[in-house]
Formats: structure tokens, sequence, C-alpha cells
């Protein structure tokens, strides 16, 4: 049977890290998937990650399953992560399911969205992270785009963004990116946030979001402000939120699926459909990345240091855009100082896919073919050599 397969085109992101792996040049630079690296280039692990994981360890006695919704600190430290103890309250209006990773909690949402609205269309910023579409199509939900960014201003292009969200309909789903925006960095400001919470209560759309970066961008609590104020102001809000990158679980696939529903019989409903959801596809969460989390965000000396070191981190990828900004508007003539604008990893450098693909092959840098780079992976060694090698198809 397997013989009748043919070989899939390789994913957009990981295929061209896997091939940067694969590229023989010592002097190549990979800035492709979006991973935090310090300045020597490593992905770092958090010091309270360490901690926490050294006194797990420790005190380890079992691997039995943990329950089927997640670790009960994770869970109750994630809703107040994302919502704020003044929303979140006692948590009861919040179903939370632990998942593994951010896609996990992106399956896990379209699921309870699907079985709750059959028909629902998902509309999707242009452009967006390429699995979207595909890790949400897989539960068979139905798409359609809105406007989103710009090329030729290199900003959120609001007013297409609203009028083609003048075609959501009630029942229809609402995708955005809490912060950080994946992958051109553009931002919605928290007047256009309102804007959007208008036109979902008129047209009675629900929203997703999406919340890869959440401390990447301006901060932990500017990077969840829009989403607060959807939450406050529709009373209803999804959200799938990922660990990987603020708390650096990458590899531990720690993510939840957050409901803020109207009330508590609600929450119990989209419970049971997220937990039959969970069992169908993977049925427990892996443990330790939400064991780990769940310590950090529950234990305040280690809640402290993680903000800390999250908070430098955040500072040093500004510095980053403003530094790359700087640079590549001194050595062309074009103007970057858009970059130093946008939030979080990501920035399009408005390159053509042949200048991307070219300088993948001569100069072996290495971003995506619409030009994303991942700005968290440059430090002082390779910043110059990026800049030079951009200006040289410019
Ligand atoms: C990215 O966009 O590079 C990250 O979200 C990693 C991934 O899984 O694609």
């Amino acid at each position: 049977m397997l013989e009748q397969l043919s070989v899939l085109p390789p994913d957009p992101i990981l295929g061209l890290a896997a091939a940067c792996r694969a590229d023989p040049n010592p002097d190549k630079i990979d800035l492709t998937v979006g991973v935090y690296m310090d300045e020597d280039g490593i992905c770092p692990v958090f010091e309270a990650v360490k901690k926490a994981q050294a006194a797990l360890v420790a005190e380890e006695v079992t691997k039995a399953y943990l329950p089927a919704a997640g670790d009960e600190a994770y869970l109750t430290g994630m809703k107040s992560l994302v919502f704020g103890d003044d929303l979140a309250g006692d948590g009861s209006r919040i179903t939370a399911v632990q998942t593994p990773g951010g896609c996990g909690a992106l399956r896990i949402a379209s699921e309870v969205l699907a079985a709750a609205s059959p028909d629902a269309t998902v509309w999707v910023s242009n452009p967006t992270w390429p699995v979207h579409i595909p890790l949400m199509g897989s539960v068979g939900l139905k798409f359609a785009t809105y406007s989103y960014y710009d090329p030729a201003s290199h900003g959120v292009a609001f007013s297409g963004m609203v009028d083609d969200l003048k075609g959501a309909k009630a029942g229809d789903v609402v995708l955005l990116h809490g912060c950080c925006h994946n992958p051109s960095g553009a931002d919605l400001t928290l007047e256009q946030w309102s804007v959007i919470a208008d036109m979902a209560i008129a047209q009675g759309f629900t929203v997703l979001v999406d919340l890869a970066y959440q401390g990447m961008g301006q901060g932990l609590a500017e990077d969840v402000a829009g989403l607060r104020l959807l939450a406050s102001r529709l009373g209803e809000l999804i959200v799938a939120a990922s660990c990987s990158k603020n708390l650096g679980l990458y590899r531990e696939r720690t993510g939840v699926a957050l409901f803020y529903g109207k009330d508590t019989q609600i929450a119990a409903a989209t419970q049971s459909h997220g937990l039959g959801a969970a069992r169908r596809v993977y049925s427990m969460p892996p443990a330790h990345g939400a064991l780990v989390a769940g310590r950090v965000l529950s234990t305040p000396e280690l809640r402290a240091s993680w903000e800390a070191e999250l908070s430098q981190i955040c500072r040093r990828m500004i510095l980053l855009r403003t530094q790359l900004s700087d640079k590549l508007s001194a050595k062309t003539d074009r103007d970057f100082s858009f970059i130093a604008k946008e939030n979080g990893m990501f920035s399009f450098l408005g390159l053509s896919v042949e200048q991307a693909q070219g300088l993948r092959k001569d100069r072996g840098l290495y971003m995506l073919d619409s030009s994303r780079v991942n700005v968290a992976a440059l430090n002082d060694r390779n910043m110059d050599i990026v800049v030079d090698a951009v200006a040289s198809v410019l």
C-alpha cells in the first residue's frame, strides 16, 4: 500500500532548517525557525527552568498519567498569566486543557470550535504561519483570508483587514495572533483590537487567539493587552497558548487551550468536548514541560527569576531589531526602520523569492522564501555578515 505515496514537498520552515543543517558551508547562518538564540548562538535553558527541573527529578516518584486536563498548577498558572488575575477570577469560567505545544492547543481549540459550529469559516491573516491552515483544516474547518500585512508600507493593512472581516458571520471564527505576528512582526495597536472587538460584538463572530510569543514582544502584560480587552468586552474568547518560546520549553511540547466562556455551565460542556478531542488525538498530555512550567509559575522565587530573564531576552531582541534596522538602512538605499517598530522574532526583509534563494545558495544565509528572518538568531558575530549579504542583492 505504501507504494501509493509520493514524496511531499518539504515543510517551508523545518525543511529549510534541515537544509541549513545539511549545508557543509562553515559560514552558513540560519535565520529560519523561530527559536531564540543568545549571543553565543545557543538557545538557552532559563535558570528557573533548570531549578524547577532539578527539584522535580529529585522528587519524582511516578510516571503514571497526568489527569486528562493536565497539571493543576500549570493550568491555574496559565489562566492567570494569559488573562490576568482580574479576568481569570477564581478560574471557574475558563476551561483549560493542557496540550502538546501550541500546535496541540490549536488542534484542540479547532476540534471544539468544529463541534460548536460545524459550518464555521476560519478567517486567517494574509499572510499567516504556514501551519495554521493544514493544522486547523485537518479538523474539517473551512478558511477565508483577511488582508493583514501591507508589503509597501511594511505595516498592518488595517482598513483592508476591517473591510475583509465585514464578511465574517455569526458562527465564524477569526484567528488573530496575540502578539509578535508570525511571519510579519507587525502587530495591531490597542485601538485596532478595540475595533475588532466592536466588529465581533456587532457581527457575532468568535475570536481565536494564537498566543505563541507572550513576553517576547513588549512584555508579559503588554503582549496580552489586546486579547484581555477582547475577553472583557466579548465575554468569550479562545486562546491557544504555547510555552515553547517564553519558557524556552520548545522540545518539551508545552501548551494549553484556554476557553474563556460566559459561565461555569458553558465551561463544563466545553471541558467535555476539549477532553474528548484530546482523548481522540493523543489521550493524555506529556507531563515534563507542564510540571516545570507549573512550578516556575507558582513558586515566587522561580517566577521572579524567570520574569527577569525573559525581560532581558525581550530587551535584547528589541536591541537586535534596532541594530539590524539601522545597519540595513545605512548600507542600502532602502528604509528599514519598520524592523525596529515590529515585535518578536520575525520580520520580512522585503526581498523577492529569487533574492532569498540566491542568498541561501551564494552566501549560506538561510531565511524563508518570503524573506522572513528570525531576528532572534542574530548576534555580534553574524549581524554585519547578514547586513552585507542582504545589501549585496539590493
Ligand atoms: C516558526 O514559525 O518558525 C516557529 O513557529 C516554529 C515552527 O514550528 O514553525
